[in-house]
C-alpha cells in the first residue's frame, strides 16, 4: 500500500547549552507528521540534526577553553538522547561536522563558483554574531540588528558572494504561483513585502575572520557562511553531491520543511535561490510555526517555570507533553507555555476525558460481562449519533493533519471522546445492569464504547506513541487489523473475542496546587551563574552579560535591571471607551502574532479613533491587572506633565512585536 514518498525535515539545531521545551516543539510536530504519513502507508524520510559551525560556537568553545568540536560533541549527544526520550522517529540525523556533509557543501560551493553564481569581491557591512546575519547600513535599525536589536560589528573583508539578486524575480514568481510554498499565508506576504519586493542584494557567503566552518576548497582561508552550510543539510543528508545520491533521487523535493517563524526568511529566499542556481527542484512547502513563549519572558531565561523537557517528560510522561505541545496552540501562532496550563490540560483532557473513558469502559465490561462482550447485542437510542460523530472523525483528522493543523485535529478527536463520554451518561449502563432483560442492550452499549475507544486510540497514534499501546492492552485488542489506520474508517472492528484487562490509570490526576509548589522549588533562580551562561543563541536578548546585580547603592540601575523590562512595539488594532470610566480606553494591541488587551487611562487626551493604527510602546511583561473588571495585559508608555499627556510612539514603521531597548 505504498502511497509514494514523504520527506519532512526539522531545522538542524544549534548545539546550545540546553534545549528547552520550545526546541522540542518543531521536532514533536515533525515526528507526528512522520508517524501519521507512515500509518497512511507513505515511504517516509524524516530528517533532523545539528548545525555546528560558526563564529558563535567558536567563541563559546574558546570561552571555556575547549576545541569547538569537543564543545559540540557533548551537546549533540544530549540532543540525540532527548530525541530518544521523546520517541522521535527520525530516519536520519545529520551533523554539519560529518565529513560527507562537509565534502558535499564544498562541492556545492565549487559548482556555484564555477558557473559564476558565486564570485569574489570585498565585503563591508555589519555582522550580527548571535544571528549569524549580515546587514547593510540601511537595514540596521538604530544601528542595531533588525532581527534581534543587538549590537552589530562592522566587518570589512575579502569575501565570496552569491548572486542572490539574480533570483529575485524568479522567487517572487514562484511564491506567487505556488500559494502552498510558504505557509501560513501571513508569512508569505511578509517575505514578499518586506524582503523580496524591496529588492535583494547579493549575499556574502564566506568569512575569513574565524575558521570554525567548512573551508572553501579552492581558497581555504575562507570558510563557508553557516547558513549556506546549514541549509544544504536538507540535500546532503540524502547524498546529494556524493557518490551515492539514490536517497536524494528518491525523496527530493522535500514535502515540507518545518521551521520556526524567525528562520522562514532563510528557508524561503536563500535556500530556494541556492536550489535554483543548482538547477534542483524547490521544496514543496516551508511551514513557519510560532513560538512557545513564557509569560513575560523568554524561554531561555525561564523564571518560575520548569522548561527542561527531560524533567517534564520524566514527571508527566511523554504523551502528556507531546499532547500539550500540539494541542495548546494552533500551529503557526505563538502561544504561552506555563506549568499551570500543562497540568490543567493533563487533568482535563487526558485524566478526565480520555483516561476516564477508558477506565470506566474497561471496568464495566469487566463487571457486567466478566471481560468479554457477548455476541447477542441490541442497538438503541443514541447509537446513531455516537457512530456518526466518531465515524466523521478520521477524515477530519486526516484533512487537518495534511494541513499541519495539529491542534484542530486533536480538538476533533477530543470532540469524539466527549461524545463517547456523553453516551455513557445517556445510556446509563448501571441502570441497564439492574434488569436481566436489558442484557442485550447492555452488551450493545459496551460494544459501542469499546469500538469508539478503538477508533480514537488509533487516531491519537501519531501524537502519542505510548497511550494507544496501553489502551489496547486494557481493551484486550491484539489483532493488527483492528489497530491499523484504515480500520478507523469501518465501524465494528473491535475483535469479538477480546477480553479486557483492568490496568493502571493511564493519566493520573495531578494536584495542581501541590505540584506547582513542587515545581517552584525546582526552578533555579535566574541569577545563578549556570543559568546566565545557558543563553539560547538566537532568541536571547542581551549579548553583553556582565555580572548580575539588581541592587545598587547609588540609585542607579544596571543594564541588567533595564533588561528585565520587555518593551515592545505594539500596533493598536481596536480601541473603545470603557463604560462608566471616563478616563479609560480599552485597546487591542498587536505584538507580532499576539494580541494583548490593554486598559489605559488616556481617554482625556485620545479618542478611540485616533488610537487605531498607532504604533505604541508596550511594557509587555507587566503582571496583568484588572481595571474596572477588565484585564489589562501590559501598559503603554506616555509622556505627561500636569496639563498634558502624549503617547510615546515609534519614529518609523517597524513590525509590531519588535523589541524596544
Ligand atoms: O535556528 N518556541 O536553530 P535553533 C518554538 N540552526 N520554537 C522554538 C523555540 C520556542 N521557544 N525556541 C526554538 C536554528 N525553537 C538554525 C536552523 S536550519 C537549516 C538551521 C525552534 O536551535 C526554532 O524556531 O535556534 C527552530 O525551528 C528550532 O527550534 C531550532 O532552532
Ligand atoms: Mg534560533
Amino acid at each position: 500500500m505504498n502511497k509514494g514518498t514523504f520527506y519532512i525535515t526539522t531545522p538542524i539545531y544549534y548545539p546550545s547549552d540546553k534545549l528547552h521545551i520550545g526546541h522540542s516543539y518543531t521536532t514533536v510536530a515533525a515526528d507526528t507528521m512522520a508517524r501519521y504519513k507512515r500509518l497512511k502507508g507513505f515511504d517516509v524520510m524524516f530528517l533532523t540534526g545539528t548545525d555546528e559551525h560558526g563564529q558563535k560556537i567558536q567563541r563559546k568553545a574558546e570561552a571555556i577553553g575547549v576545541s569547538p568540536k569537543k564543545y559540540v560533541d557533548d551537546i549533540v549527544e544530549g540532543i540525540r538522547e532527548l530525541w530518544n526520550l521523546m520517541k522521535i522517529t527520525n530516519d536520519r540525523f545529520i551533523r554539519t561536522t560529518d565529513t560527507y556533509h562537509e565534502e558535499a557543501v564544498q562541492n556545492i560551493f565549487k559548482k556555484l563558483y564555477d558557473q559564476g553564481d558565486i564570485y569574489k569581491s570585498e565585503y563591508e557591512g555589519w555582522y550580527c554574531t548571535p544571528c549569524e546575519s549580515f546587514w547593510t547600513k540601511t537595514q540596521l535599525v538604530e544601528g542595531k540588528c533588525p532581527d534581534c536589536a543587538r549590537e552589530v560589528e562592522l566587518t570589512k573583508e575579502e569575501s565570496y558572494f552569491f548572486k542572490l539578486s539574480k533570483y529575485q524575480d524568479r522567487l517572487i514568481k514562484h511564491i506567487e504561483e505556488n500559494p502552498d510554498f510558504i505557509q501560513p499565508v501571513s508569512r508569505q506576504n511578509e517575505m514578499l513585502n518586506n524582503f523580496l519586493r524591496p529588492g535583494l542584494e547579493d549575499l556574502c557567503v564566506s568569512r575569513t575572520t574565524f575558521n570554525w566552518g567548512i573551508p572553501v576548497s579552492f581558497d581555504n582561508k575562507h570558510v563557508v557562511y553557516v547558513w549556506i552550510d546549514a541549509l544544504s543539510n536538507y540535500i546532503t543528508a540524502l547524498g546529494y553531491g556524493s557518490n551515492d545520491d539514490s536517497a536524494y533521487k528518491n525523496y527530493w523535493p522535500a514535502d515540507v520543511h518545518l521551521v520556526g517563524k524567525e528562520i522562514v526568511r532563510f528557508h524561503t529566499i536563500i535556500w530556494p535561490a541556492m536550489l535554483m542556481a543548482l538547477g534542483e527542484p524547490l521544496p514543496k512547502q516551508v511551514f513557519g510555526h510560532g513560538w512557545l513563549l513564557l509569560e513575560g519572558g523568554k524561554m531561555s531565561k525561564s523564571k518560575g517555570n520548569v522548561v527542561d523537557p527531560v524533567i517534564l517528560v520524566n514527571k508527566y510522561g511523554l504523551d502528556a507533553i507531546r499532547y500539550f505541545l500540539l494541542r495548546e496552540v494552533p500551529f503557526g501562532s505563538d502561544g504561552v507555555f506555563s506549568n499551570e496550563a500543562l497540568i490543567n490540560r493533563i487533568n482535563s483532557d487526558l485524566a478526565n476525558d480520555l483516561g476516564n473513558l477508558v477506565s470506566r469502559t474497561v471496568a464495566m465490561i469487566d463487571k457486567y460481562f466478566d471481560g468479554t462482550i457477548p455476541e447477542e447485542r441490541d442497538g438503541g437510542d443514541f447509537d446513531e449519533d455516537l457512530v456518526r460523530i466518531v465515524m466523521e472523525t478520521p477524515k477530519k483528522v486526516e484533512d487537518l493533519l495534511d494541513k499541519l493543523q495539529f491542534s484542530s485535529a486533536l480538538t476533533e478527536i477530543w470532540k469524539a471522546v466527549a461524545r463517547t463520554n456523553k453516551y455513557i451518561d445517556e445510556t446509563m449502563p448501571w441502570a441497564l445492569a439492574k434488569d436481566e432483560s436489558n442484557r442485550k442492550r447492555l452488551a450493545g452499549v459496551m460494544f459501542n464504547l469499546a469500538e469508539s475507544i478503538r477508533i480514537l486510540s488509533i487516531l491519537i497514534q501519531p501524537f502519542m506513541p505510548e497511550t494507544p499501546l496501553k489502551i489496547w492492552e486494557q481493551m484486550g485488542i491484539q489483532d493488527a487489523g483492528a489497530m491499523d489506520w484504515e480500520s478507523t474508517k469501518e465501524w465494528g472492528k473491535y475483535p469479538r473475542d477480546s477480553k479486557v484487562n483492568k490496568g493502571e490509570v493511564i493519566f493520573p490526576r495531578i494536584d495542581l496546587k501541590k505540584e506547582l509548589e513542587e515545581l517552584e522549588k525546582m526552578v533555579k533562580p535566574e541569577e545563578s551563574p549556570a543559568n546566565a551562561k545557558a543563553e539560547e543563541p538566537n532568541h536571547g536578548k542581551d549579548s553583553q552579560k556582565g555580572p548580575k546585580k539588581s541592587e545598587t547603592v547609588d540609585g542607579l540601575i544596571t543594564i541588567d535591571d533595564f533588561a528585565k523590562l520587555d518593551l515592545r512595539v505594539g500596533k493598536v488594532i481596536e480601541a473603545e471607551k470603557v463604560e462608566g470610566a471616563d478616563k479609560l480606553l480599552k485597546l487591542k494591541v498587536q505584538l507580532g502574532e499576539e494580541v494583548r488587551q490593554v486598559v489605559s487611562g488616556i481617554h482625556k487626551y485620545y479618542t478611540p479613533d485616533e488610537m487605531i493604527g498607532k504604533n505604541v510602546i508596550l511594557v509587555a511583561n507587566l503582571k496583568p491587572v484588572k481595571l474596572r473588571g477588565i484585564e489589562s495585559q501590559g501598559m503603554i508608555l506616555a509622556a505627561s506633565n500636569e496639563q498634558n499627556l502624549v503617547l510615546a510612539t515609534i519614529d518609523k514603521e517597524i513590525e509590531s512585536g519588535a523589541q524596544v531597548k
